[in-house]
């Protein structure tokens, strides 16, 4: 639609001003090394050679380099800023991890709405966000930043945050343009380390890394962000296969690509550029269309062109997308933010959703019967390094993290027990904490990981609870009152034998502003918790990889038949996880029935014309008390051309049920849930004939089964 416009402008620009604003720089190094270089940013803004700003927000502090860039420059062409809005601006919801336990895309969507709202707002117009990093590594700190380890789970809600971003029209005022990060294979880190190696084959990039990329382009996402690490010896930012050949070609992305922060200058670390003028030319050529930090493409544009080492052909495809976004976001006819309107604090609102979305996300691991709280307790003690602590917006929390502390346990647990003695200990006298739950009803015991220790470049070798949890754990449990733990963390961690001598405990991962009082509303039972583990919990760090969507190996073990030794075990383990994939207790009891299909039969050519089965699932509510279950459909092609995972997630519904209450949910299956990419690299998806088992229930255990033929 902005064609002519981008053509004429296009046709006005020298080479020096395209190459401008293929340039992104940073005003800050809050997401990076280096940053800080102001006066340079405000001089290239002014000299019309800048495209984009990074780490800026304020619609006072925007609005004034965007004059400089828009006022005194030659063309005028204006700036747009990008910050990293993962899960809240000034609003912080739970980290993604947790909102994918939700099992809800509403859940991701409203955050996003939300965070869009308030982002707008304050001058920013493109948030780098979401991340559909699917992995098996829990030790990457960056898991918490993703929806887990699986891709359709890790699609839906990509889908949903890019819906909540850019609403139908970017340039609407509730609006930011979004960006699919990190394109891609991010989340196969060899080792979980960040950055490190990923040896790919072409099926699993495309089975597991590439479906929620390609969902949200589907979707319509703006933008999207490559990736640190290698594809199968290739780096992303060099990638032609992955960012030209499947990314622009394969699905027809129209939108632009940036680089991540100084990606394009570690192509030379990477071994695979020899200089930067080097690195620029590959990062262009392969398909990054932005450069975010690091100045090769700009700094050697001119050079490469006249050495014929790029063609203007493709640096005008990269200015074409970026100024596309940029009429489409409405910069050119109005680039400035109203400073008056900007919203300068969580509304009412805003926090009503984040804690509603924060107690959605939580689940509840085990429970014996100590949970739900009585309300009306005597006395309760809230003990752990986390019982009274104000920072539990998680990794990755927008500049609100910095403004407005999160409401904490010990003051949420007062406020939902007004006549309880309520005690606190921060567990670093252990004495302190075994004298208040001696002389408790109950003790909450609030444990886990700062959010300093998941993140980007927050990797750990060990996933246990830091030192002094396991045993402040142990000595609440020697005084055998009841009590329950609450986890706070950013990745699944190994809950090692503490967990056995644990009455209740509740996943509450990093919840965000409303932290305190959303764990409160489910402790109490005020909300009955209904979400799912997104990711496997590993019963020890050398279990990892483990993830519930593995292959079969040709010696499986077999628990009726545990002593065989040549089978694929560790001798040191119990076989399997300790949580697995789909977990998630409640406060009432759920049945749920036999997957009904629609037709047992059905053809090749059927399902590749678009055919589908309709699968009908029966869920009651069989307890005492209303509640959620998340009804879960998985597939499994026993027999295949290239061996299958066990178990695949292809639906998922979250139902509210009242006591005696049922339903029955409904999902599809077609081509696209039964088939499977080939590792050919021009990309084939088929569907083969045979057999296909679809199992339903409650977790990824699910053991009841339909089959379908296919013929
Ligand atoms: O968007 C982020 C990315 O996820 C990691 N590196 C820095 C970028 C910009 O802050």
């Amino acid at each position: 639609v902005y064609d002519d416009k981008v053509k004429d402008l296009l046709g006005r620009m020298t080479v020096e001003e395209k190459l401008g604003q293929l340039q992104q720089l940073t005003w800050t190094g809050d997401t990076g090394p280096g940053g800080g270089q102001t006066e340079e940013v405000e001089r290239a803004a002014r000299a019309g050679l800048l495209g984009s700003v990074l780490n800026l927000h304020g619609a006072a502090h925007t609005n004034a380099l965007q004059r400089m860039a828009v006022e005194e420059s030659r063309l005028g062409i204006p700036l747009l800023f990008g910050l990293d809005v993962v899960h809240g601006f000034w609003t912080t919801f739970p980290i993604p991890l947790a909102q994918a336990s939700s099992f809800d895309p509403a859940v991701a969507e409203r955050d996003a709405e939300v965070s869009a709202k308030e982002t707008r707002s304050n001058g920013v117009r493109w948030t780098f966000s979401p991340m559909m990093d699917v992995t098996h590594e829990p030790r990457w700190g960056r898991i918490a930043e993703s929806c887990g380890e699986d891709p359709y789970l890790n699609a839906v809600l990509a889908v949903a945050k890019v819906r909540g971003y850019q609403g139908d029209d970017l340039a609407a005022e509730d609006n930011v343009a979004a960006c699919a990060k990190h394109f891609v294979a991010y989340g196969g880190a060899e080792g979980g380390r960040d950055y490190n190696t990923v040896d790919v084959s072409e099926q699993r990039l495309r089975n597991l890394y590439l479906p929620p990329f390609r969902a949200a382009v589907d979707a319509g996402v703006a933008t999207v962000m490559a990736a640190f690490n290698t594809v199968s010896g290739v780096p992303a930012h060099g990638n032609p296969h992955t960012l030209t050949g499947i990314l622009k070609e394969e699905w027809g992305f129209d939108g632009l690509v940036v680089s991540d922060y100084t990606g394009v200058d570690e192509l030379i670390a990477h071994g695979y550029a020899a200089d930067g003028a080097d690195a620029g030319r590959l990062a262009l050529t392969a398909g990054v269309d932005m450069e975010m930090v690091s100045t090769h493409i700009a700094g050697h544009g001119r050079q490469l062109l006249a050495d014929g080492r790029i063609t203007e052909d493709r640096l005008d495809d990269a200015v074409a997308r970026i100024l596309r976004l940029k009429y489409a976001l409405g910069l050119f006819d109005d680039p400035y933010t109203d400073e008056a309107a900007a919203i300068g604090a969580p509304t009412p609102a805003a926090l009503a959703a984040a804690r509603e979305t924060a107690a959605r996300s939580m689940v509840l691991m085990k429970n014996d019967g100590v949970l739900p709280l009585d309300p009306g307790a005597g006395s309760i003690a809230v003990v752990g390094p986390f019982a009274d602590h104000t920072d539990l917006h998680g990794t990755w929390a927008g500049p609100g993290c910095r403004r407005f502390p999160t409401a904490g346990v010990l003051d949420a647990v007062r406020a939902a027990a007004p006549g309880a003695d309520v005690a606190h200990a921060d567990g670093q006298e252990l004495a302190q904490a075994v004298a208040a739950a001696e002389a408790a009803d109950v003790t909450i015991v609030v444990v886990g990981e700062e959010p300093e220790l998941s993140g980007e470049a927050a990797v750990r070798s060990e996933i246990s609870l830091p030192a002094g949890q396991q045993e402040l754990i142990a000595a609440v449990a020697a005084t055998g009152r009841p009590f329950a733990v609450v986890l706070v963390n950013g990745r699944p961690l190994t809950v090692g034998d503490w967990v056995d001598g644990v009455p209740a405990l509740l996943e509450a991962w990093h919840p965000g502003i409303e932290a305190g009082n959303a764990i409160a509303d489910v402790l109490f039972g005020t909300v009955n918790p209904g979400g799912k583990l997104p990711v496997t919990f590993p019963r020890a760090v050398g279990q990892i990889p483990v993830y519930y969507n593995r292959e079969n190996t040709g010696r499986p073990y077999d628990p009726a038949n545990a002593d065989e030794k040549y089978v694929s075990k560790y001798l040191d383990l119990a076989d399997g996880p300790q949580f697995v994939f789909g977990h998630g207790l409640s406060y009432t009891t759920f049945t749920t029935g036999e997957p009904r299909p629609d037709r047992a039969a059905l053809t090749v050519d059927e399902l590749t014309g678009g055919a589908c089965v309709e699968i009908a699932v029966s869920v009651a509510n069989t307890g005492g008390r209303a509640g959620d279950e998340v009804v879960q459909l998985y597939v499994h092609d026993p027999v295949a051309s290239i061996a299958q995972p066990l178990r695949r997630l292809r639906g998922f519904s979250r139902v509210t049920l009242e006591p005696g209450e049922s339903t029955v949910v409904h999902f599809t299956l077609g081509a696209e849930d039964l088939g499977f990419w080939t590792n050919d690299p021009a990309g084939r998806f088929i569907v083969e004939p045979g057999r296909f088992d679809v199992y339903a229930g409650t977790s990824s255990l699910a053991a009841a089964r339909c089959t379908l033929t296919v013929h």
